[in-house]
């Protein structure tokens, strides 16, 4: 029996030339995240939307290629601007009656969603104040949780930060995702909790060069090529900012309620309000503000505000929407991080983990409140 290995595909692929450069797809970094289980076979082609058209046959060849290598029981290879851009104007009629864990009769809508109880978007107007940090703490902390029937929540966590994946680090994930022989990807657990981030197939590196489109083609690969269990609760990481492809996450993926991420300056204010505007053209409830980085304890165990008070609280009066409270500036959220670990399972007695174990209750309770 022979056994498939990335050298054996890049081989069989060699040649395949790109329908517009001539250049062969090997060397021009198009095929990106080889992925091999037990004779299955997948990984992306990275185009610019453009061209994908132009290159649907060497995606077909590229399958026959690869199904045609001994020992290979499937191949799967997408293209990542597979999907076209949604149309924005598709899917605006209100949906007020329908059933709960039903979506709209609205075949924009993934199916994957059906399985999917709720869903909760973290949210920031820019990078770096802390959204990862809190999609997967928070996540982390509801996956301690038990809902009213006495069982363990199931929760997912989906990366949908595509330019800036955080989850292989945050996590410790180096392995890729498996795939079965129906060619769906399965997510990786890790702390109970499902995850998937296109940092799992792809290097950061690569990611960041994406244009929109393809990203938001990958961002649909995520949920509906994933095989996602059935989910209390999906915790989703969104690219900061509110450009298009959070605009298309806002319609094209039912988000229960939106938790939007600050700091304490108010110079962060202008774009929070953005973030929440958006929420609000798309009629995404948001649960609340958080400020992160919002204190830190003192030598005597005062609470100091070494980036100012009050962002958080006046954007959330002006909005009129909840203030969750401030998140603490902790060196344990750091150590997590670098261990690879939530703060909760890494340091369950420091005052970060506290506010996510009480983050988490207040969005438990704002999802009851939200589901039909
Ligand atoms: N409350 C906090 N205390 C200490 N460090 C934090 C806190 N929040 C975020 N950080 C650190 O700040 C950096 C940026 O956070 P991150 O969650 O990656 O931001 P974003 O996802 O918004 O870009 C990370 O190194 C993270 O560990
Ligand atoms: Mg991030």
């Amino acid at each position: 029996m022979s056994t498939i290995d990335e050298k054996t595909i890049i081989e069989a692929l060699s040649g395949l030339k790109h329908p517009q450069t001539g250049q062969d797809i090997i060397s021009g970094d198009i095929v990106q995240g080889i992925t091999i289980r037990d004779g299955n076979v997948g990984f992306l082609l990275a185009v610019h939307p453009d061209i994908a058209e132009a290159f649907e046959d060497i995606r077909l060849a590229c399958e026959e290629r690869i199904r045609a290598l001994p020992g290979v029981l499937s191949a799967t290879v997408v293209l990542t601007a597979h999907q076209s851009a949604p149309s924005l104007s598709s899917s605006g009629t209100s949906s007020g009656g329908s059933a709960k864990g039903k979506p709209p009769p609205d075949e924009t809508i993934p199916e994957v969603f059906t399985r999917i109880k709720s869903v909760i978007a973290v949210a920031s107007g820019k990078g770096g104040v802390g959204k990862s940090t809190v999609a997967v703490n928070l996540a982390a902390a509801l996956a301690q949780m038990q809902g009213e029937d006495g069982q363990s929540f199931k929760i997912g966590l989906l990366d949908a930060d595509i330019y800036g994946p955080s989850l292989p680090k945050l996590l410790n994930v180096t392995e890729k995702p498996e795939l079965d022989e129906t060619k769906k990807i399965y997510p990786i657990e890790r702390f109970g909790m499902q995850t998937m981030s296109i940092g799992y197939m792809v290097q950061e590196a690569q990611a960041m060069v994406w244009r929109g489109p393809m990203v938001q083609g990958a961002l649909l690969q995520m949920l509906n090529d994933v095989a996602w269990p059935e989910l209390d609760i999906l915790v989703l990481d969104l690219p900061p900012g509110t450009g298009d492809i959070q605009l298309t996450i806002a319609q094209k993926i039912p988000v229960t309620g939106a938790l939007v991420v600050t700091t304490p300056q108010n110079l962060a204010v202008a774009d929070v309000r953005r973030s929440i505007n958006m929420f609000d053209k798309t009629k995404t409830p948001v649960i609340g503000i958080l400020e992160n980085m919002a204190w830190m304890s003192g030598p005597n165990g005062e609470r100091l505000h070494p980036f100012g008070t009050g962002g958080g609280e006046s954007i959330a009066a002006e909005t009129l929407n909840p203030f969750l409270g401030g998140l603490v500036l902790d060196p344990a959220l750091q150590e997590a991080a670098d261990a690879g670990q939530p703060v909760i399972t890494y340091a369950p007695d420091s005052l970060a983990a506290g506010v996510f174990v009480e983050l988490a209750q207040t969005v438990t309770a704002a999802v009851k409140d939200l589901t039909p």
